[in-house]
Order: C-alpha cells, then sequence, then structure tokens
C-alpha cells in the first residue's frame, strides 16, 4: 500500500490497552505489522488497569493465541517492544508518565481505541503534557453521534493537531474488496462506461449480521445501526461506488472526489428510513427495557448531480438477519430490443465484499435445452480471503504509521455524512418489530428499490 516513508512514526502509543478492541483486532494487527515487517517501533499501552508489563504481555499472549494464533518470531519482538502505562486518562500524571516512556520520540502515533466520552480529554492532555508535539493520533469511530458533535470533537483535535496529522478510523476502509471497488470501476473499461445514470437503475449495499449486539448492548443501545455502521462504513461504499475518478492515486484527491458526492447526496428525508429493532434485543444486558433503539435500518438516498440523477441507491443492514455478508447489487436498465424478454431479470453487477470476495455480472442467454427460453447466468469471479491476506485493521493501522491518510475520514468528509442523515435521526422515526434471523421489519418493503430487496445468499 504504500512505500517505507520517512513520515513513519518512530512509537505507538496505544490508548485502551486493556480493552476488548485491543484484544480482539489490535494486537493480532500488531503482530502482523511486525512479522511482516512494516512495524518495529516501542509499543507504549496504556490503560486504566493497575497491571505490570508481564500482565500486559500476558494480555497480548492470549490475544493472539485466541485471534489468528501465535507467530512465535513476530509476537517474541512485539513483546519485547511492549511498555505499559497505568493511570487515569482526567490524570496529569499518566501523560508525564508517557512522555517519559516516549524517551524523546519524535514522531509518536497516539491510538485512541477508547470510548468516545473519553475522546476529547486524552487529546487535551496529549496537548497539555507535550506528548502531541510532533505527533499524529488516531481516533477510532463513532466520530461524534451527530454534526455538531462531530465539528466540536473535530474543533478540539484541531486546536492541537493539524489535519495531516489526524487519522479518523473506519476500518471499513481497511477491506481491500472496499478499497478494490475503485480499482474495479476505474481500472476496467468493461465497467466504467456502464456506470451511470444512462445504464444504472438502481443501486443497493447490504449489510446483513446473522449476530446480534455481542455483548456490546450499553454501546449499541446508545448507538443504533444509522450511527454504528451506515453513517460510516457503509457511506465509505457508497462513495467508492458514486464517485467520480480521481484526477490523481493520491490520498488529496482520492479524499476529494469522496466529499465531492456527498456533498450532492439530498439530506435524507425521515420518510426514507425505516427503522427495525429485533424481538428481544430489549432484554440483552445494557440496554434499557424501554429502548426505541435500531437494531435494522433501511434507508433511500439521492444522489443530485449529473451522474445518478434520478438513480436511486439503496442501503439495508441489520443485527439478527438471516446471514453475514456484505453485498452490493447494481441493476442495469433493461436492454431496449424484444431479445430482452419483460419477464427475464435485467442484468446486474453484484459485488461481494465479504465473507467472500465476489464479482458477478449477471446477463440473459438462450436456454440450451429449449432455444425459446431465456435463461439468466452469472459470469463470476469469487476468492475466500486466505492466509496471509492483510485485514482491516493491518492495513489502516500500518498506513497511518507510515503517514498514508488515503483510507481515513477527512474532517470535510465526516461532518458532511453526519449532515446526510442527522435530519431523519433527530425525527425520531418510529422502529417496527422484526423476528431474529428474518430480513428486517415488513414496513422495510415500501423502502425497496424498483426490483425489489437483493437478499444475498451464502
Ligand atoms: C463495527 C460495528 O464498526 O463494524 C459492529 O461497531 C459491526 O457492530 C462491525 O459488527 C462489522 O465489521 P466487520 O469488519 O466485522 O464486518
Amino acid at each position: 500500500m504504500n512505500a517505507p516513508s520517512p513520515d513513519m512514526a518512530d512509537a505507538l502509543v496505544l490508548f485502551g490497552a486493556s480493552g476488548d478492541l485491543a484484544y480482539k483486532k489490535i494486537f493480532p494487527s500488531l503482530q502482523a505489522l511486525v512479522r511482516r515487517g512494516r512495524l518495529d517501533v516501542p509499543v507504549i499501552g496504556v490503560a486504566r488497569s493497575d497491571w505490570t508489563l508481564e500482565q500486559l504481555r500476558a494480555r497480548v499472549r492470549a490475544s493472539l493465541a485466541e485471534h489468528g494464533g501465535i507467530d512465535a518470531a513476530a509476537c517474541a519482538r512485539l513483546l519485547e517492544r511492549l511498555r505499559y502505562v497505568a493511570g487515569d486518562y482526567a490524570d496529569p500524571a499518566t501523560f508525564a508518565a508517557l512522555q517519559r516512556e516516549l524517551a524523546g520520540a519524535q514522531r509518536p502515533m497516539h491510538y485512541l481505541a477508547i470510548p468516545p466520552a473519553l475522546f476529547t480529554g486524552v487529546i487535551e492532555q496529549l496537548a497539555a503534557s507535550g506528548c502531541a508535539r510532533g505527533a499524529r493520533v488516531l481516533v477510532e469511530k463513532p466520530f461524534g453521534r451527530d454534526q455538531a458533535s462531530a465539528a466540536a470533537l473535530n474543533a478540539v483535535l484541531l486546536r492541537h493537531f493539524d489535519e495531516t496529522q489526524v487519522y479518523r478510523i473506519d476500518h471499513y476502509l481497511g477491506k481491500a474488496p472496499v478499497h478494490n471497488l475503485l480499482q474495479l470501476r476505474f481500472g476496467n473499461a468493461l465497467l466504467e462506461p456502464l456506470w451511470s445514470r444512462t445504464y444504472i437503475d438502481s443501486v443497493q449495499i447490504t449489510m446483513a449480521e446473522a449476530f446480534g449486539v455481542a455483548g456490546r448492548g450499553a454501546f449499541y443501545d446508545a448507538t443504533g445501526t444509522v450511527r454504528d455502521v451506515v453513517q460510516n462504513h457503509l457511506f465509505q461504499l457508497l462513495c467508492h461506488l458514486a464517485m467520480e475518478p480521481p484526477a490523481r492515486i493520491d490520498s488529496a484527491s482520492i479524499r476529494d472526489e469522496k466529499v465531492k458526492v456527498l456533498r450532492a447526496v439530498r439530506t435524507l428525508d425521515a420518510a426514507d428510513l425505516v427503522r427495525g429493532q429485533v424481538e428481544g434485543y430489549r432484554t440483552e444486558p445494557g440496554v434499557a427495557a424501554g429502548s426505541t433503539t435500531e437494531t435494522f435500518a433501511a434507508l433511500r438516498l439521492w444522489i443530485d448531480n449529473w451522474r445518478w440523477q434520478g438513480v436511486p441507491f439503496h442501503i439495508r443492514a441489520g443485527k439478527s438477519l438471516p446471514i453475514t455478508c456484505t453485498e452490493v447489487l447494481v441493476r442495469l436498465r433493461r436492454a431496449p430490443s424484444a431479445y430482452a424478454h419483460a419477464d427475464a431479470p435485467v442484468n446486474h453487477v453484484r459485488l461481494r465484499i465479504s465473507p467472500d470476495v465476489t464479482l458477478a455480472l449477471g446477463a440473459n442467454t438462450i436456454s440450451p435445452l429449449d432455444d425459446t427460453q431465456v435463461v439468466p447466468v452469472e459470469m463470476l469471479f469469487s476468492h475466500c480471503p486466505g492466509a496471509g491476506e492483510m485485514d482491516a485493521y493491518e492495513r489502516v493501522l500500518g498506513d497511518a504509521a507510515h503517514g498514508d491518510q488515503t483510507l481515513f475520514a477527512r474532517v470535510d468528509y465526516v461532518e458532511e455524512a453526519w449532515r446526510i442523515v442527522d435530519p431523519a435521526l433527530a425525527a425520531a422515526t418510529p422502529v417496527h418489530a422484526y423476528a431474529p434471523l428474518s430480513w428486517g421489519p415488513v414496513e422495510a418493503a415500501a423502502l425497496a428499490p424498483p426490483l425489489g430487496w437483493h437478499a444475498p445468499r451464502i
């Protein structure tokens, strides 16, 4: 993704080192980065847990064993680079101790893998202690809960850091198939000529998860599906599907195009949002008894620009749906010919992001057994991610360490993304019940694309 650069961070500080995210995602990614030779700097864990360095090392080993396995050499190297600072995030003494551990690092990278309520305090303490000097800062999602809170957080960040030092994480951007959408669209003469209102009838993005809130009830209940995955992950997919080709393949040009397309997205009308809540959700630990938080959302969006005017973009996402799969279905207009039978499906492009990676082109042919019949076929490329491939966290952490901002949300991007969903969220639309392992509430049918919702199949 990036060549070695003089911008390489010379220390990685991990706030939230004793937390869940560190355990499940970050330590395995750090081991992978070390193994690949992309990270060879001190890693300083910071957390409130009153642990010794040995206890943190034991936690890292357990994390690796449980999530992907221990690579003896890389693990040993990571453990050797590990340091630990225990302390309260509101206490200046914690940051004085961090400053000592940094031991004169010139370009530390501070990774805030902590609850959002703590972001501002930690940023202020980093600045006051001098730890922000020459540093870059990585901020986990969710970045704000509306446009105003995102702007307030941006203001605090930009008071102490330059935008070129701020990395707002959206791990979806680290997924190879998400990035690959740009390659598919702009690197193939086959697809790009089709990619506009001239040939495309509708676009739909499905992010289905067959599991529930998985022990994250308190977080989820304060967040809901739109804030958890739509405003960030699925809007990133939307941008990759809808943006114009960048003038150059560099971070600024790519991020400019994404902001441009978001600016053309019409503010979501409350009537174009259906929220659902899975039965049984209110009895999950951490969830309020009378909660009206959505665990499912269906949206219809419009992009008011030359390329997309009049083409609906639909998003459907939720927990406890029938399968776990993220997939895009682009339906083309019916060919203007007697050969295009009205009862045959329209052509499509199907792009699966996970669990496997698929590019499928749907067309109609004559049945080999009966040449009066037309049958739909798919030309398919499919790939199952395997050993040795970079995981999303490994990619984004490695890029941040090397000073490449392409896969991170820029200040104007996050605020624009909130602008789109804010009024519809504030409208507190009804939340409709749905049965576990169904495709959400029946009310979502009212927002279906012209030829209906597409249900991905594994
Ligand atoms: C996270 C959300 O950002 O993304 C989760 O908080 C969701 O609710 C997850 O399950 C999905 O990401 P992935 O990479 O597991 O598909």
